[in-house]
């Protein structure tokens, strides 16, 4: 794979169609009508131990989000992107709203040796991947890959795809995704698009179950 700025490839991302489709999914069989289907389903699914991503891909892309399923949810930050915990799969995975105002994003980041699933529920998101940085040699990283989602797409990555950073790029609409970690982490690393230099990072959350969240006494 060629490596190129990631300036020289804003232009050039592809824009995937949504991605809404009925299939049937080997354990579940039935496609998910609702979002309590949808999450139902996946513990179903994450009942075993062994992650089929093929599987839970077409599990999450047969459900049609509907607003007014996940609004109540949804909170939105005035300075950066917001993580609601909607549900915590029996400790097998961790379900999270995230809800982007515009022009929010995230660090380039790593997932922890998790599974990383990204279903767009609202909204248009850009996902701009690397490949993890030298430990050597400090020098600017390397972009594989630039794609825009749009609603109902699933999206997937874990650390042997890559690094990846996500954005809300418009101006004017808000944007908000369902991702799906497995297993759950609360520590990530971050890096910096210059150099590669890396810090760790901690997975907060903004809400839990529809309730705020206050850490050491300070609500987010
Ligand atoms: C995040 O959780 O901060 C970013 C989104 C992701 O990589 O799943």
């Amino acid at each position: 794979m060629t490596s190129t700025s990631a300036e020289a490839v804003l232009t050039a991302a592809p824009r995937l169609e949504p991605a809404c489709k009925s299939t049937r999914s080997r354990k579940t069989l039935e496609p998910a009508r609702t979002l309590d289907d949808l999450i139902n389903g996946l513990h179903v699914i994450f009942a075993d131990d062994v992650v089929d991503v093929e599987e839970v891909t077409h599990f999450m892309e047969s459900y049609c989000a509907k607003k007014n399923e996940w609004e109540t949810l949804a909170t939105f930050d005035t300075h950066r992107y917001t993580r609601n915990l909607i549900d915590s799969g029996n400790g097998k995975f961790n379900l999270i709203l995230l809800c982007w105002g515009e022009g929010h994003g995230s660090s380039i980041h790593d997932h922890s040796d998790s599974h990383c699933f990204m279903k767009m529920m609202d909204g248009s998101l850009t996902e701009t991947k690397y490949s993890w940085p030298s430990e050597k040699k400090k020098r600017p990283m390397n972009v594989t890959d630039v794609t825009a989602y749009e609603k109902d797409h699933v999206a997937y990555i874990n650390d042997s795809i890559g690094l990846h950073r996500v954005e809300n790029r418009s101006h004017t609409n808000k944007a908000v995704s369902l991702h799906l970690y497995s297993p759950p982490f609360n520590m990530c690393q971050s890096f910096d698009e210059r150099s590669g230099h890396k810090v760790k990072c901690n997975v907060t959350f903004h809400t839990k179950y529809g309730e705020k969240v206050c850490y050491k006494n300070k609500c987010k």
